[in-house]
């Protein structure tokens, strides 16, 4: 436990080392302040949200193959741009704990969703099953047990993505999707994509936003924390739920205080399991916001898809869910998990990321994009201190990000 602690606690120092000596030193009073400075934006769903900016909201339910029923949000029509059956449609997909509230919680001119509306595409916004805003099914009706909580990113990618991508193709009469995705969002995408290769002809293109598929160089303190857990698995689901992940506030807190004594922002932040997973970095981050985001994130996702992750840190590969042997075996027909095979995701595939990434880092970024069936482009993120959160709210997001994806798609992908 104590080498644990050592080598975590140097992996998070050197890239607090990399921030600006004269950045400020939050109080508790100061954070106390900026928690009370939660306004009403902070309860209102998807939504309501963009509805209340002036553009129009839509909520679909979408059935999976398995029988969950998810909520998608869609902005068909802005103040300036009115619905019509021609806008490429694009899909974004949130991350590990996100949801759809990911890309429209910074509002207009600065959410991605926003932006896209506004540069006249058909945004739809996926919610993967677990979520808040995806919590049905067809047959269960217990949301907290096993039975519904039994799934991981896997069945995301394989029923969720399809399904949601089937049925923004019907709703608006297309053949094909730009999709966007961000982390978790990149995984799911790429577990569809290679295990239904069917779907590569419905994607016009893929924008994979600090992707995640190989993770051994993965600094996030909870997963390693995941991983190198020695007390067994029935006692870290104790901390961190066994069906859905909800870690015993006091286990964070523990976690935080050795990771997280900076000062009391940093505190605050290590508080909620998002940054926990992700890392931060705040130079880039509207402090004024953090309470919007707070409020919508986490918003929920199983344990397994931690576990999950977990595994692959120890693996080095981008495969299954590693059952024991007898249960790969009557699964999988094999005694090890499968791998995902990423050379046969053909859709064309632009990656975007960063070299200060705790989760997403530049090894095996480069790894996986070698392997992929029809790689367009790998753009580093001018910004030295660029993180994974940054791409849905870093205050720069649009000038290094949301601008170079819509120049991409107007100059290729426009038919
Ligand atoms: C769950 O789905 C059923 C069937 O579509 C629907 O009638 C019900 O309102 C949904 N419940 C929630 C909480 O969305
Ligand atoms: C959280 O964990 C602590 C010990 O780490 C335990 O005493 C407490 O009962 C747990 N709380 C819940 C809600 O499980
Ligand atoms: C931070 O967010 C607040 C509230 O939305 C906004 O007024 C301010 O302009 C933002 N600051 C920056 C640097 O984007
Ligand atoms: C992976 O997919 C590619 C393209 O479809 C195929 O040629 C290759 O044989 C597959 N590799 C494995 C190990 O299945």
């Amino acid at each position: 436990m104590k080498l644990l602690l050592i080598l975590v606690v140097a992996s998070v120092g050197f890239a607090i080392a990399d921030d600006d000596a004269e950045e400020k030193v939050w109080t508790e009073d100061e954070v106390e302040a900026l928690k009370a400075s939660v306004t009403s934006d902070v309860y209102a769903t998807v939504p309501e949200l963009i509805a209340q900016n002036g553009y129009t909201a839509e909520i679909h339910y979408v059935t999976t193959e398995d029988g969950y029923i998810l909520q998608m949000h869609r902005i068909p029509a802005t103040p300036t741009s009115p619905a019509s059956d021609d806008k490429p449609v694009v899909l974004l997909m949130h991350a590990l704990l996100g949801s759809a509230a990911d890309w429209v919680i910074m509002g207009p001119e600065k959410g991605f969703a926003y932006i896209l509306a506004d540069a006249g595409y058909d945004v739809w916004l996926g919610n993967a099953r677990g979520t808040k805003y995806s919590r049905n099914h067809t047959t269960l009706t217990d949301f907290t047990g096993p039975d519904f909580w039994y799934f991981d990113w896997h069945e995301i990618g394989y029923y969720d993505q399809p399904a949601m991508i089937d049925y923004a193709l019907e709703v608006t009469g297309q053949e094909k999707v730009i999709f966007i995705g961000h982390s978790q969002g990149t995984t799911t995408f790429y577990v569809m994509a290679s295990l239904r290769p069917e779907y590569n002809d419905k994607i016009k293109v893929m924008f994979s936003l600090a992707p995640i598929a190989y993770v051994s160089h993965c600094k996030s303190v909870l997963l390693q924390f995941v991983d190198q857990f020695e007390y067994g698995l029935s006692h870290l689901l104790k901390l961190i739920g066994a069906y859905e992940f909800l870690p015993n506030g006091s286990f964070l807190t523990k976690i935080g205080s050795v990771y997280c004594n900076e000062d009391a922002l940093t505190r605050y932040l290590c508080s909620n399991v998002l940054f926990l997973i992700t890392g931060f970095d705040i130079s880039n981050l509207n402090q004024t916001m953090l309470s919007a985001i707070f409020g919508h994130t986490p918003a929920g996702a199983s344990t397994r898809q931690i576990l999950h992750y977990a595994q692959l840190i120890r693996s080095g590969k981008f495969g299954y869910y590693d059952q024991d042997w007898i249960s790969n075996l009557f699964n999988y027909g094999s005694i090890e998990a499968p791998d995902y095979n990423l050379t046969a995701v053909t859709a064309p595939v632009h990656v975007f990321y960063s070299t200060n990434d705790y989760f997403s880092a530049v090894e095996d970024v480069e790894k996986h994009y070698t392997e992929l069936g029809n790689p367009i482009e790998m753009y580093r993120v001018p910004y030295k201190k660029w993180n994974h959160v940054d791409y849905l709210w870093g205050i720069t997001a649009k000038e290094f990000v949301y601008d170079p994806v819509i120049s991409r798609i107007k100059a290729n992908y426009s038919d």
